[in-house]
């Protein structure tokens, strides 16, 4: 028997960095999905086929942990195919992660609630990465689109809609441990100014969870702005979002930002329909290259 199970990737709205000290953020879970394909496979050894080598880890983990807390002694054979490569910043990992625990746990007929699929699937990333939010693992899980505090503290889901994003890739990829890190080194030698810009973003993402829930995309535009400018801010931005942000505003978006944790990655914009193609083409002009990713995404799930 096979059983397939889906996770999706992940945009981060609003509050990178701050989450990992305690403050809030929006993230919002998008339809490129991680899937993963599990059986018994019969073998002494566990087999993994993942293309993307980075994510062999995560699976490898997610099935010690699982046979652990349920005392398997089977092995398993695991697939992964991904609708997204790792190197755009959508969380390819957390997505394997959850689907790896989702898969098992139809397989072999063992309940787990949404809660304990994030659960485990954060400590094992924690295990792995050694820092983290969680914030990834949370769009994974539940999808939707979510006011979230690390370590899940708060998981709010907020009855997200589609929103008209343009999503432009840098084509650099983020290294995403380094800027954590970094902003740590800030954090301890100019304290009170980095807890301010923190400060800040906490306001703005109270602020854009109501702008959301109204639906004023102007305004929650506008806060995606302030939220770009705390980041450069915080020393997390490259010119090359910069000026992306820069041209998609230019193009007629309502706001933009870059999204994870900068150096690299995505960065994202919020625009009235009728200006979504000028933004693309004003960001290709800066050497932008669009993900075609739609928000609001269903979290994991079982694949007929
Ligand atoms: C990385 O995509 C977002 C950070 O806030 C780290 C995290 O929350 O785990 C920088």
């Amino acid at each position: 028997m096979k059983v397939k199970a889906s996770a999706p990737g992940k945009l981060m709205l609003f509050g990178e960095h701050a989450v990992v000290y305690g403050y809030p953020c929006i993230v919002t879970a998008v339809d490129k999905r991680l899937y993963v394909e599990a059986a018994i496979s019969g073998k002494k050894e566990d087999e993994i086929i993942s293309p993307q080598v980075k994510e062999s880890r995560f699976v490898l983990e997610s099935i010690t942990h699982f046979k652990e807390k349920f005392a398997i002694q089977d092995s398993v054979k695991i697939e992964t195919r991904g609708d997204f490569s790792h190197n755009v910043g959508l969380g390819s990992s957390s997505a394997v992660t959850v689907a790896t625990f989702k898969a098992l746990s139809s397989l072999f007929n063992k309940s787990l609630t949404l809660r304990e699929i994030f659960d485990l699937s954060y400590q094992v990333t924690l295990e792995i990465q050694g820092l983290g939010s969680g914030f990834d693992i949370a769009a994974a899980t539940f999808g939707g689109t979510l006011y979230f505090v690390a370590g899940g503290k708060t998981i709010e889901q907020l009855d997200g809609n589609k929103l008209s994003l343009v999503v432009g890739y840098s084509g650099v990829k983020a290294d995403t441990p380094f800027y954590v890190r970094k902003v740590a080194e800030n954090f301890k030698t100019r304290k009170s100014e980095i807890k301010n810009i923190f400060e800040k973003i906490n306001n703005l993402v109270k602020l854009a969870k109501h702008g959301l829930l109204d639906k004023n995309y102007s305004r929650v535009g506008s806060l995606m702005n302030q939220n770009h400018k705390l980041l450069r801010k915080l020393g997390v931005s490259i010119p090359k979002l910069d000026e992306m942000v820069k041209a998609s505003i230019l193009a007629g978006a309502w706001g933009a930002k870059l999204s994870g944790a900068g150096g690299g990655d995505c960065m994202i914009a919020l625009v009235p329909a009728e200006k979504k193609t000028s933004v693309e083409e004003a960001i290709k002009k800066v050497g932008g290259e669009i993900v075609d990713a739609i928000n609001n995404a269903q979290g994991v799930r079982i694949e007929k």
